[in-house]
């Protein structure tokens, strides 16, 4: 039988681990996606290396030109990634020194996997952050579509999930508009601590060798270096950060996703979904169900536990890096694949979304959502607002116990002015204040909206 190839770390060890424990403290069969990142990484610190003097010009073309060629080979699906190898790391660093010889063994000066793997997973977020921000945009935009599309379709609003006051369409989603915005500014400010360096730290205690952190940093667009090298390689704040950036993100997208499931029942039926963004009953022939909401509403479950996973693995581990750490990938990977999908997904399925005016403004036009602007009514003509409370709710009782519309008893009641505190549209179109639902004001944010969003 062929002899295992031995770990990395040399020396120490008269055998490598057992296979239950290569098997149990791998990586690399979920952090190879770090490979851009960690080759970008070794590439500035081989510029880090030449301006120290460790690498001669010659050593360090040598090594550069080996980790592109390993880039490739990964890039055209022809490397074979080893599990005896543990982790992203020491694969990419076994192959670039099978390719070009010992001097590729000169990579791994003043460095070790420590700094190595937070400064990838940096990278690696900051990128995924982009993203994530473009998909946020793109679902905004979406929203936005489908709004100005329906610009004069009047709902009722909810509360409690019971019928409110009356509110536009549109205004109802840019409620969601607002939260993707407050979303984007905690994916910026995220990523101003993320964007960070931390290479040069070492395991623990940096280094002896007159290595340009700054430099080397700068090489990577980083904002700056690390200013301890403990916290370096032992800080996953930024992790915690984006996951509960996502999380909220996460749960903005499941309330977006339970209204549209409510919309596209039977009994509201306020909203089509396209066909092809739904999906059908193996056994009822009627159906068609709202799956991609359903699934967006369920995955946030993934995305709330993944965020509290890593901060129960954060909680109480010494300083510095432990191996616990590695704990962190799996739940970051997931959390960023399940929002970017699901942002995806539900601006794709808005924008085949149709909106049905007739049941909407049918549902709108129960006058019961009229009664706080009958209350209203009888405070401009004097009377305090909790008084004209108690009397329109007397009356409300009135015209559920005898089936006599709130606008005629209303009438009788206060005189024919009363009529025209009916009128949704008259009562939507005074509703001006600041943030309040009046046409005039959904127009503005739209267009105020449409200007952010260019
Ligand atoms: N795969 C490891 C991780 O993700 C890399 C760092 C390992 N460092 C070590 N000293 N074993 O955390």
């Amino acid at each position: 039988m062929k002899k295992a190839p031995q770990p990395m770390w040399g020396g120490r060890f008269a055998a490598g681990p057992a296979e239950v424990v290569k098997q149990f403290t791998e990586s690399v069969s979920f952090d190879w996606r770090l490979y851009k990142h960690d080759i970008a990484g070794s590439i500035a610190h081989v510029h880090g290396l030449l301006k120290a003097g460790v690498l001669a010009k010659t050593e360090a073309a040598k090594i550069k030109r080996g980790l592109r060629a390993v880039e490739r080979e990964i890039e055209l699906g022809k490397f074979k990634w080893d599990t005896s190898l543990e982790d992203v790391h020491m694969n990419i660093e076994a192959a670039l020194v099978r390719k070009i010889g010992a001097v590729g063994a000169k990579l791994h000066t003043a460095r070790s996997r420590n700094d190595q793997v937070a400064t990838d997973l940096r990278l690696w977020l900051r990128s995924e952050i982009q993203s994530a921000k473009s998909e946020t945009r793109n679902i905004q935009k979406s929203l936005i579509a489908v709004a100005e599309k329906n610009m004069g379709v009047m709902m009722p609003g909810y509360t409690h999930l019971q019928r409110a006051q009356p509110v536009l369409f549109a205004h109802h989603l840019l409620a969601y508009v607002e939260m993707f915005d407050r979303d984007m500014q905690r994916l910026e400010d995220c990523l101003k601590r993320v964007n960070i360096c931390p290479l040069g730290s070492g395991a623990i205690a940096g280094t002896a060798l007159k290595l340009d952190r700054d430099y080397v940093a700068k090489l990577l667009d980083f904002n700056g270096a690390t200013r301890n090298s403990m916290d370096a390689v032992s800080d996953r704040d930024f992790v915690v950060e984006f996951m509960a950036a996502t999380a909220l993100v996460a749960i903005h997208l499941s309330r977006l996703a339970e209204d549209l499931v409510l919309w596209s029942t039977a009994e509201f039926g306020f909203v089509v979904i396209g066909d092809a963004y739904t999906t059908g009953s193996s056994l009822m022939p009627q159906k068609k169900n709202p799956d991609v909401a359903e699934l967006t509403r369920g995955k946030t479950g993934r995305v709330v536990g993944n965020l509290v996973a890593v901060l129960t693995m954060l909680k109480g581990l010494p300083l510095a890096y432990n191996r616990d750490l590695q704990e962190d990938k799996q739940p970051l990977f997931d959390s960023a694949d399940t929002l970017l999908a699901s942002l995806r997904v539900m601006g794709d399925m808005l924008r085949h979304t149709k909106v049905n005016r007739a049941k909407c403004e049918s549902a709108v036009s129960d006058p019961m959502l009229l009664a706080t602007d009958l209350a209203d009514f009888l405070v401009n003509r004097g009377i305090p607002f909790r008084e004209a409370h108690r009397v329109v709710g007397a009356l409300v009782v009135e015209s559920e116990k005898t089936g006599t519309p709130l606008p005629k008893l209303a009438v009788k009641r206060f005189g024919a002015g009363a009529a025209r505190v009916f009128n949704v549209r008259h009562a939507l179109a005074s509703r001006r204040a600041v943030g309040a639902p009046s046409p005039t004001n959904v127009r503005m944010q739209l267009t105020r909206w449409k200007r952010l969003l260019k």
